[in-house]
This record gives C-alpha cells, sequence and structure tokens, in this order.
C-alpha cells in the first residue's frame, strides 16, 4: 500500500496534522509520503492506492484545494480520506468537500477534523484554540492516518461495507447565519489588499510571492503582478497572508488595519462562545486556555504591533 498525504497549511497547523498522520499510517503501509499541495500534479497521484487531503477551514474550502478537486481527471474510485484544522467554526468544510472529493470520482473513506490556533489580523490573541494542536490532537492523527491505511487496504480487498456513508448535513445554526452573511459581503472582509512598491524590498525579499495561496504574486514578471490589484483575493474568504508576513509594511489593508479592526472588537465574542460551549459540552473541543484568557480587545496586529505580524522563514521550508 502507497499512501500520500497532501496538505495545504498557511499557519503550520495543518502541516503537523499532516506530518502526525504520515507517522501513523506508515505503522500500516509500505510507503507513505507527505507534499505540500503546491509541489502536487495528478499524475503523481497515480503511483498511490491511497490519497490524504488536508487544509484549513476557511468558512469551506480554500481555492488551492477546490481547484484541485474541481480540475482533477477522473479518479476512478481512488480512495481519499479527507482532514482539516480549523477555529471556532469548522462546520461547512466536509459538507462542501467531500461530496466535491465523490464528484471527482475518489472514494471518501474517512474524514477528521482538529482545532488549531488561529492567526487572522483581527481575530482575538490569544485565540480560544491557542495551543491546538497539541501532543493529544498529534496522537489521534496518527491512530486516524493508521486507521485509513487499514481501512483502505481492507476495502481494497472487498470489505466495501467500511466505506463510511457521507455525513449528514447537520451545520450548526449559528455557524451557518455567521458564515453565510461573511460571504454575501463582497469582496475581502478583512479589506482591500495594497501594495507600496516604494516600500517593498523584492528581489532581496520574496516572501509574500513564496506564500501565496494560489500565486496571485508574481514580482518577476513585467509589470509586476500583485493579486489584490485586481479582484481576485477576494475568493480567499478574508485572506490576507500576505499583509502578515511582509517585513517591511509594503503590504496594507485598506482602511487602515487599525481603524478596520475597531468595529470588530467584541463583536463576534458571544456567537464564539455559544459555539464553543457547546463543542466543550459535546467532548469535541478540549480548552487548553480559560475563556477569561482570550484577547478579545486585543486583536493578533493590535497584540503583535511590530512588522512582520507573523515571521515566516526567507524560504518556506516546503515538503
Ligand atoms: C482566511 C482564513 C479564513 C478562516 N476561516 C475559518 C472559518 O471559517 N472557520 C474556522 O473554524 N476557522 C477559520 N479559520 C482558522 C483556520 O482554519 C485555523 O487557524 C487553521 O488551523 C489554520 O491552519 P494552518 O495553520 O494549517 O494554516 C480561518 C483562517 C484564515 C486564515
Amino acid at each position: 500500500m502507497k499512501v500520500l498525504v497532501i496538505y495545504f497549511s498557511q499557519s503550520g497547523n495543518t502541516r503537523k496534522v499532516a506530518h502526525s498522520i504520515a507517522e501513523g499510517a506508515r505503522e500500516a503501509a509500505e510507503q507513505v509520503d507527505v507534499k505540500s499541495i503546491k509541489n502536487v500534479t495528478y499524475d503523481m497521484l497515480e503511483n498511490y492506492d491511497l490519497i490524504g487531503l488536508g487544509s484549513p477551514v476557511w468558512k469551506a474550502d480554500p481555492p488551492n484545494i477546490r481547484k484541485f478537486y474541481k480540475e482533477a481527471p477522473d479518479q476512478n474510485g481512488k480512495h481519499i480520506f479527507s482532514f482539516c484544522t480549523h477555529g471556532t467554526m469548522p462546520g461547512f468544510y466536509f459538507p462542501v468537500v467531500l461530496p466535491n472529493l465523490k464528484k471527482a470520482g475518489f472514494t471518501v473513506i474517512g474524514s477528521r477534523r482538529w482545532y488549531g490556533n488561529v492567526v487572522m489580523p483581527g481575530m482575538p490573541e490569544p485565540y480560544y484554540t491557542a495551543g491546538h494542536p497539541d501532543e493529544i490532537d498529534l496522537e489521534e492523527a496518527r491512530g486516524f492516518g493508521r486507521e485509513m491505511a487499514e481501512r483502505s487496504r481492507r476495502i481494497y480487498e472487498g470489505e466495501t461495507q467500511l466505506i463510511p456513508p457521507m455525513p449528514e448535513n447537520n451545520v450548526n445554526q449559528d455557524q451557518a447565519v455567521a458564515i453565510v452573511n461573511m460571504l454575501l459581503e463582497y469582496g475581502n472582509p478583512q479589506g482591500k489588499i495594497v501594495r507600496d512598491p516604494r516600500k517593498c524590498i523584492y528581489p532581496k525579499c520574496t516572501r509574500c510571492m513564496d506564500n501565496c495561496t494560489m500565486d496571485y504574486i508574481d514580482l518577476s514578471a513585467d509589470p509586476q503582478k500583485f493579486g489584490s490589484e485586481g479582484k481576485c483575493c477576494n475568493d480567499n474568504h478574508e485572506c490576507a497572508w500576505c499583509f502578515m508576513i511582509c517585513p517591511t509594511g509594503a503590504i496594507r489593508l485598506e482602511p487602515d488595519i487599525m481603524e478596520h479592526i475597531k468595529p470588530f472588537i467584541g463583536v463576534r465574542k458571544p456567537l464564539f462562545e455559544n459555539i464553543l460551549d457547546e463543542a466543550e459540552k459535546n467532548g469535541e473541543f478540549r480548552r487548553l486556555i480559560p475563556v477569561e484568557e482570550v484577547g478579545f480587545d486585543t486583536p493578533y496586529c493590535l497584540a503583535h504591533p511590530k512588522r512582520p505580524y507573523f515571521k515566516v522563514p526567507a524560504k518556506p521550508k516546503e515538503d
């Protein structure tokens, strides 16, 4: 059995989970490889019996995951499992992604999600899910990886009753309303992402280009390509990563980030707290920091006011 675990990860949570899943899968499969989605081609899939596909939740799925299944050639029943990491509202991910994987011809043999810390300009710092994924999550991920490899082998051997039914579409009402409202807002709710070439030190720094989810930035092109000058960053559902990681302040949000954050301070508090209280009661959420310590009045960019807001290596560590 050969397994390929593919992931997208912006702030590192999904990457950790992907590697733990792979570790577990190695206990039940001869070969297990891990690759960032950026480095995967459809031809590669042909060399594997089982694919894992992991991503952060961005309302539903980020545009690179969407592109992966929408453009995939028919997979003729190849086994796949799906996993994600998320903050408070994971509800739309599997209902959107799993039927689309099926449509691309995959047989979906399992799915699992984990809480992860949230790093976004206007979100509380620390966030409710700070500390996740922790060692307990990663141990669960190892168990899930082993289970998926074992299940896949048994299904190929004929035990087709092990293929799970598609999960029910039981999205929590609060999450559904909040997410639909956000999606109905025109454009990227983080604001317009603007680049000032005078403050940019390209080619000494290529962080925004190297880390853009969808290769929307190409400063080597003539004229230079910067995604937000068109409308194409809007499909990223609040992505502002280039702004977060730019070391010089050449990338900013309009309106200004502090002005932009102010109206949101405290606004989503009851919504998030109700959803997480319920998840904790159901045994889905393990709280690692007490609710009183959540930084609702200190959004991420206020808590980390120095540029870059989030440090990424000059050359990304990619699988
Ligand atoms: C653009 C963006 C949108 C997000 N949308 C959601 C969301 O709708 N629901 C949720 O629970 N978490 C959301 N999050 C939080 C991430 O899913 C969470 O932090 C995840 O663990 C990040 O994974 P990564 O570190 O692998 O990038 C969002 C994060 C970003 C950056």
